[in-house]
């Protein structure tokens, strides 16, 4: 089954999770950028309201064709208990995505609140069937084996 990882990290968890698990599944992975090019202090002055907000960050790629996957894969850091506005902005430019099967993954210091619902959701509402989600805290990734974890999660939905 061939998946596509789509993903932002502002500060490097994300990414270190989607690298890894992408290396054990064998899928392709798309870095996305926020054009708002936060620091760490406009992340929590600027980013917190517009993610609390729901709003979609302006991002590059702007659009991502996920036609030639059977799964896709879409990952945020956790910001106010929300999905990141670059992460709202990935679901929005996915094209030929119905259909398709999703899993939704996070990273947080310490809880997803309602991110995994609200990136859940939102996928759906864009016509792809959610067969799985996955959490990991600061505590979770410093055992370090979260990109296996996630990848099981992977795994079981492009089988299920
Ligand atoms: C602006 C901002 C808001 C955050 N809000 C939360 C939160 O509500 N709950 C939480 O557990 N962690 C929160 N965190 C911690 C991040 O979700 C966590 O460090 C995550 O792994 C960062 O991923 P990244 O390195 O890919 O950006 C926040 C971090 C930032 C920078």
């Amino acid at each position: 089954m061939k998946t596509c990882m789509i993903f932002y990290s502002g500060t490097g968890q994300t990414r270190a999770l989607a690298t890894g698990a992408a290396e054990i599944v064998g899928a392709d992975l798309v870095e996305v950028r926020d054009r708002a090019e936060y620091s760490k202090t406009t992340m929590y002055l600027k980013g917190v309201p517009r993610a609390r907000r729901g709003e979609e960050a302006e991002i590059e790629p702007t659009e991502i064709d996920v036609g030639a996957y059977d799964l896709v894969a879409v990952g945020t850091p956790v910001w106010a208990g929300n999905p990141t506005p670059a992460a709202n902005a990935i679901i929005a430019a996915l094209r030929n995505c119905e259909g398709k099967r999703a899993v939704a993954f996070a990273t947080s210091g310490i809880t997803p609140g309602e991110t995994l619902e609200k990136l859940s959701k939102a996928l759906e509402e864009r016509g792809l069937t959610v067969s799985g989600t996955f959490h990991a805290s600061a505590k979770d990734l410093k055992k370090g084996d979260g990109p296996e974890r996630l990848a099981q999660v992977i795994r079981s939905a492009s089988s299920a």
